[in-house]
C-alpha cells in the first residue's frame, strides 16, 4: 500500500490489520507520535488525516490509504517550528513530554475546528488529551496564545 505521510508518498507491505501507529512508528521510524493506551483513551498517538484529528492506535494504516497523514515531524515548515511548539517551549506545557506530540496535533486540529474560543472550551475539546503530568494549565496558555494570535 502507500501512505502520504507528511507530504511524502511511501511504499509499504504491511498486514492488512496493522494500525496507523504502528506504521508510523515501526516501519516508518516517525517515533514522535507516542504509544500510550493503545485503546483510544489517552490522545498520545494523534495525527492528522486530511487535517482532522484522529487516534491512530484505532486507525488502520490500511484507511489512511489516498490521505494525507501529518504527523508531529511535518509540522515545521522550512526549519522553523509550528507556532504551537513554539508556544509549548515558551509556555513551559510539558514535563516529560511524552503526551506533548498528541496535545499538539490536537491542538492544530482544535483551531482549525473553531473551538478555541475560551478557556473551556480548550479545555473541553481538548479533554480526550491525557497529560499524566498534569500539565494542563501551561498547555491551555499555549493553546490560547496561538489561537488569540490567529496563527496555527
Ligand atoms: S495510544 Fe492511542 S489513544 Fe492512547
Ligand atoms: S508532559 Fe508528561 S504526560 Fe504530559
Amino acid at each position: 500500500m502507500s501512505l502520504t505521510v507528511n507530504g511524502g508518498r511511501r511504499e509499504l507491505r504491511l498486514d492488512s490489520r496493522v494500525t496507523l501507529l504502528d506504521a508510523l512508528r515501526d516501519e516508518l521510524g516517525l517515533v514522535g507520535t507516542k504509544k500510550g493506551c493503545d485503546q483510544g483513551a489517552c490522545g498520545a498517538c494523534t495525527v492528522l488525516v486530511d487535517g482532522k484529528r484522529v487516534l491512530a492506535c484505532l486507525t488502520l494504516a490500511a484507511q489512511s490509504e489516498g490521505r494525507a497523514v501529518t504527523t508531529i515531524e511535518g509540522l515545521s515548515e522550512d526549519g522553523h517550528r509550528h507556532p504551537f511548539q513554539d508556544a509549548f517551549l515558551r509556555h513551559d506545557a510539558f514535563q516529560c513530554g511524552y503526551c506533548t506530540p498528541g496535545q499538539i496535533m490536537s491542538a492544530v486540529a482544535l483551531l482549525r475546528e473553531g473551538r478555541a474560543g475560551s478557556d473551556d472550551e480548550i479545555r473541553e475539546f481538548m479533554s480526550g488529551n491525557i497529560c499524566r503530568c498534569g500539565a494542563y494549565p501551561n498547555i491551555v496558555a499555549a493553546i490560547r496564545e496561538v489561537a488569540g494570535q490567529g496563527a496555527g
